[in-house]
């Protein structure tokens, strides 16, 4: 079986993407349930920033099942970005997708002026441990709108079984506590299914 870390060509690529759903076929759920949440938003016309996108699945689905919403993808791999960039040519000028180090600052400069919702799956538990995620719980609370969402869908550990080998998948009471640290409203575990926990929270409303 392909891994993540063994991916050089394009054949490997479709080669580890096919198999995604073979070896999590959860993922169908979760990816639902992040489209649900998306639809459920207040904004007329959503802008939409996936982190990690890698071959683009998720987003596929949603500009297909969203017209409304545009949609802006940062991931640190050109070979699944070149993947991605084939599989979202059809969505034009909807779908932007961005090569970027998510642990560096420079997409800061690159997203879009207004942001109502960021989303992942599957991938904050890539880019370290649990101090890039706080971090990356922090730039989601600045950069959204107010009422904006926050959705990580990952793999999470039952609480006090962290896995030193893994030690960016961090317990549900664990994310629940770093999103509400950051001023994060509405939080809550939306899904649990099989090894993934969708964790969200809504950036502040403002009080009219
Ligand atoms: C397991 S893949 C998941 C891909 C996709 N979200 C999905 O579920 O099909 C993790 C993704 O995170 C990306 N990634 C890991 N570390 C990153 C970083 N520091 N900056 C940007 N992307 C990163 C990888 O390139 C990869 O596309």
């Amino acid at each position: 079986m392909i891994t993540f870390r063994d991916l050089r060509t394009q054949a490997d690529v479709v080669e580890w993407t096919a198999g995604l759903q073979t070896r999590y076929p959860e993922r169908i759920q979760v990816m639902q349930h992040i489209i649900a949440q998306l639809k459920a938003l207040p904004f007329p016309a959503p802008q939409v920033v996936e982190l990690g996108p890698g071959p683009g699945l998720l987003a596929e689905l949603l500009l297909r099942d969203l017209p409304h919403i545009s949609y802006t993808g940062l991931d640190s791999s050109s070979l699944l970005l070149t993947y991605a960039r084939g599989q979202l040519a059809a969505f034009g000028r909807r779908a932007r997708l961005i090569q970027v180090d998510l642990n560096g600052e420079a997409w800061l400069a690159q997203l879009p002026a207004e942001i109502h919702a960021i989303i992942s799956l599957q991938a904050l538990h890539d880019l370290g441990d649990e101090s890039h995620i706080v971090r990356i719980y922090g730039l989601a609370r600045r950069l959204l709108v107010p009422g904006g969402l926050l959705l990580n869908a990952d793999f999470v550990v039952p609480p006090g079984q962290d896995n030193p080998e893994q030690p960016g998948r961090r317990s549900i009471p664990r994310h629940l506590e770093l999103l509400q640290g950051h001023g994060f409203e509405r939080v809550a575990c939306s899904l649990e299914i099989g090894q993934f926990a969708c964790l969200l929270g809504f950036a502040p409303a403002l009080v009219p």
